[in-house]
């Protein structure tokens, strides 16, 4: 019995330092996270950033936009509230409806789904892109031709996955 306690208080002595030490290891590592935006390099050697802002580059309708986000904040909340693209729509913002949906590196994305750190230096179209100047896209005159728009909420979302759907046949005929 003796022997058994004896050993049982050992293992919980091990275990107390083993969990000290781990204790004393997430301090570390939070309070470098703490310090700021950072970049460090993590298990693999891929890099970890946040939880600060994180400065991204994004290419909207052609044009460079720098700015900083939290790592939290998704792609069409970084476009709606601080580029101002305010066609895309947010409506379930959990990937179920399309209303979000933009063209990010060619293809239908939702952007409600994506966060803004892992779009950075995309190239991504919305659908205050698809007219040229006072011109419509033929899809937006077809919509309008066939009053395609129901409430007209979520038209945005219709019209970037048709715009990619047709991207997309256009290039399979073209192989
Ligand atoms: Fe509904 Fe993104 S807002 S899928």
């Amino acid at each position: 019995m003796k022997d058994k306690n004896q050993k049982s208080a050992i293992s919980r002595r091990n275990f107390i330092k083993g969990f000290g030490g781990g204790i004393v290891g997430t301090a570390a590592v939070t309070s470098s996270f703490a310090k700021g935006e950072g970049k460090q390099a993590g298990p693999h050697g891929s890099m970890v950033r946040g939880p600060g802002k994180v400065k991204i580059s994004l290419q909207v309708n052609g044009k460079n936009h720098s700015l900083e986000v939290e790592p939290r904040t998704s792609l069409l909340d970084a476009m709606r509230d601080q580029l101002g693209y305010t066609g895309t729509k947010r409506v379930c913002n959990r990937g179920e409806c399309g209303a979000c949906t933009v063209i990010m590196n060619g293809k239908a994305m939702l952007s409600c789904g994506i966060f803004a750190m892992d779009a950075d230096g995309a190239k991504i179209e919305t659908v205050e892109g698809l007219a040229t100047g006072e011109k419509l896209h033929p899809l937006q005159e077809a919509f309008v031709k066939h009053d395609a728009l129901q409430c007209g909420f979520c038209t945005s979302g219709f019209l970037m996955s048709s715009v990619a759907l047709f991207a997309k046949k256009s290039f399979a005929k073209s192989r």
